[in-house]
């Protein structure tokens, strides 16, 4: 079985009890992981490793699973996988925790400057205390709107609890856990347009599919609350950047806090230009529980499928 990537050692080893794993010191690049993956009966793919037809055939028919490493499996073509009878697999709860941890983090240092401030700092530009620097905004009180009330965004407005926010959400299916939830943890399900004109806070926690690409786009930009902060720990496709960039410059957003990014590692500059964003590099779910978590799932999907039984967190077209 192939590794694409880096996987950590509580992954790996689980793997090489069962199986014998090629797996690099780093990245494979694209042309070496085709040589490497004919016969193959399993892949260990992530964010950054396109799964598509090419390397499923250069897998050939013995190819049973691909195990992404990562709960969000955007990077995987899953028809091509069905058409080959090959089982896709992802690491949802493990790192749900981590990645909600992190949302709350940005909300806190988009809406208190914290990058700009620490930047001011480490210039030496500090002159002292004064009334009037860097005034930010409060997370207490305030309308916080989350798009997506899956496992990451339920967490999140968990987390809030203690910030004694209102919280709004919208969903394209009214799940039972989201009815569950709602009543728990106090949310209101409205329109997205609703959401977004009366949040302060308007947060993404959807998948990026072909419907979702763009979703916070100029038009929808328009529409935001004066003033509001925008936070993304999903993925960058869901933001048109330029169009949030312009939002931002025009004053009609205060601040964002982004984690993920369209063409990453690619940065758009219009972005990195702005002193009200702060970015990071995709760290969501950069803690070692939460990672350790994720090998360990994604070596469990392979020894699973490879021994002919059920995977454990299948991910389905
Ligand atoms: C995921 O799991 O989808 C994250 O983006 C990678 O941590």
């Amino acid at each position: 079985m192939v590794v694409a990537r880096r996987l950590p050692a509580a992954g790996l080893e689980l793997l090489a009890e069962h199986f014998e794993v090629d797996a690099g010191d780093s990245a494979f690049e694209r042309a070496e992981l085709l040589r490497r993956v004919p016969g193959a009966a399993a892949i260990v793919a992530d964010p950054t490793v396109p799964v598509d037809a090419e390397l499923l055939d250069a897998a050939g028919p013995d190819l049973k699973v691909v195990a992404n490493f990562a709960v969000g499996y955007d990077n995987i073509d899953l028809d091509a996988c069905r058409r080959r009878g090959v089982v896709a697999t992802n690491t949802p709860d493990v790192l749900t925790n981590a990645t909600a941890e992190l949302t709350l983090a940005l909300m806190l240092a988009a809406a208190r400057r914290v990058g700009e401030a620490e930047r001011v700092l480490r210039r030496g530009d500090w002159t002292g205390w004064e009334p009037g620097q860097l005034l930010g905004r409060e997370l207490s009180g305030a309308t916080v709107g989350i798009i997506g009330l899956g496992r990451i965004g339920t967490r999140v407005a968990e987390l809030l609890q203690g910030f004694r926010v209102r919280l709004l959400y919208t969903s394209r299916h009214a799940h039972p856990d989201s009815i569950w939830a709602e009543a728990r943890l106090g949310l209101e399900r409205v329109t997205l347009a609703e959401l977004v004109e009366q949040a302060d806070f308007v947060t993404l926690h959807a998948p990026l599919t072909a419907e979702t690409r763009h979703l916070v786009d100029a038009e929808l930009l328009d529409r935001f609350k004066p003033g509001a902060v925008l936070v993304n720990t999903a993925r960058g496709g869901l933001v048109d950047a330029r169009a949030l960039a312009d939002a931002l410059r025009s004053g009609r957003l205060a601040a964002a806090g982004l984690d993920v990014f369209e063409h990453e590692p690619d940065v758009e500059p219009e972005l990195t230009a702005l002193e009200q964003v702060v970015l990071l590099p995709h760290l969501g779910s950069a803690t070692a529980t939460a990672r350790d978590g994720m090998a360990r799932l994604a070596a469990e999907n392979v020894i699973a499928v490879v021994a002919g039984k059920p995977p454990l967190t299948p991910v389905s077209a």
